[in-house]
This record gives structure tokens, C-alpha cells and sequence, in this order.
């Protein structure tokens, strides 16, 4: 179980690397609420230092990038309100901040993320829930755009809690997701977002392709859909 990943206190951000890039290539096809917090409360304090110095993570950077010139391109200003899905430790919040956006609510299941991403003071509200279980009526259609960067992934966020980011946008918001290539195609992501296409509730309308998602060389990508 994923306790076991980091148990010893004399593990070093290597050893930690390594058994999570572990934990993430052999995890079940889906995981518990329990399980993700556990796995997630656990990374809070060094999910910086190990994700993005040690293995290569710039899905955050390219994917706030991408969105900004999404939003741009369709005439959004920088006082939309914004969900962060999986916001974790506010890196795609942050980087939102200084590309002017001024309105962003952190959603994640972890606590411990939504406590680092208080501390960056980049986000108005906060909203810790499991994706793969809250429906968030709460939020039906109160943003203007969402973005969910690195959620979309084998155990992580399941296909159908893209219907539920669709259903917290207004018509005509934007809905911006990323994923690794692979996962994207092996798990039941693609296949979702071709059905809500096919289905009238969003349409494809950006695409960016990356060869450096993650830790240099695993391909990637950026998607944009705007609600109808
Ligand atoms: C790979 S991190 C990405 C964080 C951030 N978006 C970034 O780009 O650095 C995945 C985040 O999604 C959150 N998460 C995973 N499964 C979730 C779920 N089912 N519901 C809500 N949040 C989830 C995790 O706690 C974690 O903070």
C-alpha cells in the first residue's frame, strides 16, 4: 500500500523519486480517496523539490502557458473565475497569478496540497473533495474556465470527472486538461472526451503537443474545450 512508499524516515528525495515513479507506473486502475490523500498528504512538503527539480515535471508551466493563450485567443479577461482542479502545491495557480489572473479557486483532494497552496496566496477560495466521487453541485456553472493539469492519469481523476469540470463551466467557458500521451489513450480519457464531443456538451478547440511533459523526454499533451 502506499505507506509503505515512503516509511523510513532516511529515504532521500532520490530514493523518493524513485519510489514514486515506481508507485506511478504500477498503481491499480483506480484508487481510493484514502490512498490518494495518503499518497499526496505525503509529497505536500516536497512535491516541489521532487517533481519538478528531481523528475523533470513541466506540465504545470506549459499547461498555465497554453490556457493563458487559450483564454486570450477568446477574448477572456483576467478577472475570470477560474478552478484549478488538482491544484496541488498551486504551481499552475501561481503561474497563473503572474500571467495577471486575479480570481482562481484551488480544488484538490489533499489537505495538506490546499495548505501549500494557501501559503503561495495566489487563490481566493479553496475546495478539498475527491473528484471521482463529489459531483460538486455546488458549482454548477460558476466558473469560467477550468484547468485540470497532471489529474488525468491511471488511479488518479477517472474519465468521467471530466462531466463533472464540464458541468461546473458556464456555456461557452473553456475547459483546459493536459495528460501524458500514453495514459491518455490506455485509461478511458480520450475515449470521454470524444463522447462529450460527440454528444454536444463541449467542443475540441486547442491542442498543444509536448515532448517534454515529463522529465524531459515523455510526451504529453494540452487540450482545450469549450462548453456548448
Ligand atoms: C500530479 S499532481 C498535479 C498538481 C498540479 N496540477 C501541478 O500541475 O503541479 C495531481 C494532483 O491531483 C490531486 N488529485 C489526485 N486525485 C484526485 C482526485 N480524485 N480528486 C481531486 N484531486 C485529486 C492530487 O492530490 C495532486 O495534488
Amino acid at each position: 500500500m502506499a505507506s509503505n512508499l515512503f516509511t523510513s524516515d532516511r529515504l532521500t528525495v532520490e530514493d523518493k523519486s524513485t519510489r514514486l515513479y515506481k508507485w506511478m507506473t504500477d498503481r491499480p486502475d483506480s484508487s481510493s480517496t484514502e490512498l490518494l490523500q495518503e499518497v499526496y498528504d505525503e509529497q505536500a512538503s516536497y512535491y516541489d523539490e521532487l517533481l519538478c527539480d528531481k523528475m523533470g515535471w513541466y506540465g504545470w508551466k506549459e499547461g498555465s502557458e497554453f490556457f493563458n493563450g487559450q483564454l486570450e485567443k477568446f477574448g477572456f479577461s483576467k478577472g475570470i473565475r477560474i478552478l484549478d482542479a488538482g491544484a496541488g502545491t498551486g504551481l499552475v495557480g501561481k503561474r497563473l497569478s503572474e500571467l495577471g489572473y486575479t480570481n482562481i479557486t484551488a480544488l484538490d483532494i489533499s489537505h495538506k496540497m490546499l495548505i501549500q497552496c494557501k501559503e503561495e496566496g495566489c487563490y481566493k477560495e479553496f475546495h478539498q473533495c475527491d473528484l471521482n466521487i463529489d459531483s460538486l453541485d455546488a458549482y454548477n456553472k460558476a466558473f469560467d474556465a477550468v484547468i485540470a493539469i497532471g489529474i488525468f492519469s491511471k488511479a488518479l481523476v477517472l474519465p468521467q470527472g471530466m462531466k463533472t469540470l464540464h458541468n461546473c463551466v458556464k456555456k461557452g467557458g473553456l475547459v483546459c486538461i493536459s495528460s501524458r500521451s500514453k495514459h491518455f489513450e490506455n485509461f478511458g480519457h480520450k475515449a470521454m472526451t470524444e463522447e462529450m464531443v460527440a454528444k454536444g456538451f463541449w467542443k475540441n478547440i486547442g491542442r498543444q503537443d509536448t515532448d517534454n511533459y515529463f522529465t524531459g523526454q515523455i510526451s504529453g499533451h494540452y487540450l482545450t474545450f469549450q462548453v456548448q
